[in-house]
């Protein structure tokens, strides 16, 4: 399909020197689909070489088309780049990355990663716009649905699993996705949790928290960003050449291609930052922006600016360059359409495995955060189950924010999940009770009617996926009030209530947790939904899964993280601490936190060194029992303190994450290593540092429990 063949493999600099100053704008230019996607207007920008890739595109003969086109008329054939937001899946959907992130697997993550890209590029996608990782603090921002969490080194860890996954090792081969971390960098602090706000940020703090899984992203092979929308400490980065120059091409190195957010390069004028729209372009590009999505305004002002010297034809040259890199890194120019085009012939048998995969990753995802008297798993004595809720039966929802092009009709729901897993014999009535936001008195007299013919209830409630992803920001976090009157109607019968909990971020969950006998987060676990918390439910796989963030027991106490500094007057100090009148410090379930059906016990950490230099590795070992019943996995935390320092340092810092499998009565012994690098912190003006001193060192199930052993770094 292609004019090129590998040994007409250009040199892109040869290509570039053929190309006319429109040629090489195009490249610059990604554009979105329109209702009829290849319009007349389009097919004539691709027949002229004025646009260089699409988004969002999934229909494969379309892709096709624009590709024909591109290879077959345009004077250069430079091939298309298709790209879209796969970012927990594409057909087959996986959990959402923050549930996900709860498995805290980064093996796992490389798998689901592996999975979406090969459903994705037999469709014909090129580009996923993903991992999102965006670090926050703030569950009222609905983007964390998307993020890897609260801590910069579960997010690094799980960041080179996505990116592994959706790159493999060879760009080039045609089952994978060239990744395109995002939003660089700082999105996630945005005040008050609000969308598209602004973010203030110190060099210290963008270094140490917000920046670190992106340099893990790059490390680990990523070829292109995308950039922020958001104003951060006055510029958004499509007008900061002090981050997109400075600091990424400069002093981190990255030389791939850059490209700004929806409509961001158009928005510099509602910013405030540039007076029009050419205005907006010419400091885009001058900028760092190499590719413009969605705004047309590169097409549409680039040419004049270089007429105009207010744009310089060199800095057009690298943009493209870094463009054709990206093409050139995906096999496009190699001339075998295997790259090119789409092929679903062997997707039913990826999808196939892809829901097995589901499944796993589900189950994975799943956080047991309560459960009482062991009532989970349900026992088998247990013969009437009443599962009421208004996602007891429901499917579209589960895909959560970003679902590719899942198929509602695909998911397995909970009561589906519920039938094919309960024992024989046993009845599981099924009743909404009320809407997503409203209830009516017969439905909720119907439910009621049948919760009291049960043995245990399990009431299915959250938010919908609409109420988190992007431009979804909550003010307050509690489930909608209808669905907290069904509850409230549901305790007064006196039967045993189990709270499944969808969501796409932490909920305020403070009203039911005292009242309540367990709580499942089940957050928008994907596809197979309910075959997972079936098995789960009725104890055919015991929940592993731990919180990637902090859950708040009020909207008040946000942000919330465990990873904060002491203060002056730490929290719990006789004399006035840090602290509220009208709440308490801690979190409702901390960073960390998810129980089992099974119980493990911790040894004390033992240390090779009580001191150690800046040469030497230590190492840090832990006895792990199973002590109780059932065989389960248990992720194993390490924690570190630096006591005392230059600046502040936190209370508590991840440095250390372990997934280990442990039948009844089972032990195994951890090691854990840890290098100088671990005991660093970024100092004013941004650079790391380490330095000497006492150091404490927990190793436990969450940030809040663990065995305390201290050591010192000599240095
Ligand atoms: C959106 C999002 C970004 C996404 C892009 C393309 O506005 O901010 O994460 O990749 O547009 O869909």
């Amino acid at each position: 399909m292609s004019s090129w063949t590998e040994k007409e493999e250009p040199t892109l600099t040869a290509l570039l020197s053929r190309m006319t100053l429109e040629e090489k704008i195009g490249q610059l230019v990604q554009l979105p689909p329109k209702g009829d996607f290849l319009d007349h207007e389009l097919k004539t920008l691709i027949e002229k070489g004025h646009v260089g890739s699409f988004l969002n595109i999934s229909d494969p003969e379309q892709i096709k088309e624009a590709q024909e086109i591109s290879l077959r008329k345009s004077r250069l054939k430079i091939p298309l780049l298709f790209a879209f937001d796969v970012l927990h899946g594409f057909k087959t959907l996986f959990p959402i990355p923050l549930a996900l992130a709860s498995s805290m697997d980064p093996s796992l993550v490389e798998k689901v990663a592996r999975g979406s890209a090969q459903e994705a590029r037999s469709y014909g996608i090129h580009w996923t716009f993903a991992p999102m990782l965006d670090i926050t603090r703030d569950p009222r921002w609905g983007r964390v649905a998307e993020c890897p969490g609260e801590d910069p080194y579960l997010a690094s860890l799980l960041c080179a699993g996505w990116i592994k996954g959706f790159q493999g090792d060879a760009l080039s081969s045609s089952s994978f996705l060239a990744s395109c971390p995002k939003h660089f960098v700082g999105y996630g602090a945005v005040e008050g949790g609000r969308d598209y706000n602004s973010v203030n940020l110190s060099l210290k703090q963008l270094k140490e928290i917000y920046l670190v899984p992106f340099l893990e992203a790059f490390k680990t092979g990523s070829f292109s960003t995308m950039a922020a929308f958001v104003a951060i400490n006055g510029l958004p980065p499509a007008a900061n050449p002090n981050l997109l120059k400075d600091l990424l091409r400069k002093e981190i190195g990255f030389k791939g291609p850059v490209i700004s957010d929806w409509n961001a390069v158009k928005e510099l004028v509602h910013h405030g930052i540039a007076e029009n729209e050419k205005e907006a372009v010419q400091i885009a590009i001058n900028s760092g922006i190499d590719i413009d999505m969605a705004s047309g305004l590169y097409l549409k002002y680039l040419k004049e600016l270089v007429l105009e010297g207010k744009v310089q034809i060199d800095t057009i040259d690298q943009a493209v360059l870094r463009v054709l890199s990206l093409k050139h890194k995906l096999g496009l120019f190699s001339g075998r359409s295997s790259q090119m085009e789409p092929n679903k012939e062997n997707l039913q048998a990826i999808i196939k495995t892809n829901r097995e995969l589901a499944l796993e990753a589900a189950i994975n995802s799943v956080v047991l955060l309560k459960n009482e008297n062991a009532l989970l798993p349900l026992s088998p004595s247990i013969r009437t189950i009443a599962l009421i809720g208004p996602f007891s039966t429901e499917q579209k929802e589960h895909l959560g924010p970003w679902p590719g092009i899942g198929d509602p009709q695909q998911v397995v729901s909970l009561a589906e999940g519920m039938k094919a897993h309960a024992p024989l014999g046993v009845k599981i009535a099924v009743a909404r009770g009320c809407d997503f936001f409203t209830s009516s008195q017969e439905e909720l007299r119907q439910a009621l009617e049948m919760a009291k013919k049960a043995e245990v209830i399990i009431v299915a409630v959250g938010e919908k996926a609409s109420m988190s992803g992007e431009a979804a920001s909550r003010a307050f976090l509690e489930l909608p009030k209808a669905q907290q009157k069904l509850i409230d109607i549901l305790l007064q019968i006196g039967i045993p209530v189990i709270m499944v909990v969808f969501s796409g971020r932490p909920l305020d969950l403070s009203p039911f947790f005292y009242r309540v006998k367990g709580i499942i987060q089940a957050w928008f676990l994907g596809s197979e939904t309910g075959n997972a918390l079936g098995r789960i439910l009725f104890g055919f796989s015991n929940p592993s899964g731990k919180l990637p963030m902090s859950f708040p027991r009020s909207v008040g106490q946000i942000p919330i993280y465990y990873s904060h500094l002491p203060t002056g007057r730490p929290s719990g100090w006789s004399i006035p601490s840090t602290g509220y009148l009208d709440q308490k410090i801690s979190p409702l379930f901390p960073f960390g936190y998810g129980l089992s059906y099974t119980r493990f016990h911790y040894g004390f950490p033992t240390l090779n060194h009580t001191k150690i230099g800046l040469d030497d590795v230590l190492e840090v070992y832990v006895e792990i029992e199973n002590s109780g019943e059932k065989a389960g996995e248990e992720i194993v935390q390490l924690y570190i303190r630096d006591a005392v320092a230059s600046i502040s340092r936190p209370l508590k810092e991840l440095k250390g994450v372990k997934k280990i499998f442990l039948n009844p009565g089972e032990k195994q012994k951890l090691k854990f290593s840890l290098f100088p690098s671990d005991f660093a912190f970024v100092d004013f003006e941004g650079k790391r540092k380490i330095e000497g001193g006492r150091f404490f060192l927990w190793v436990g199930p969450n940030a809040v429990e663990g065995k305390k052993v201290q050591f010192e770094l000599a240095w």
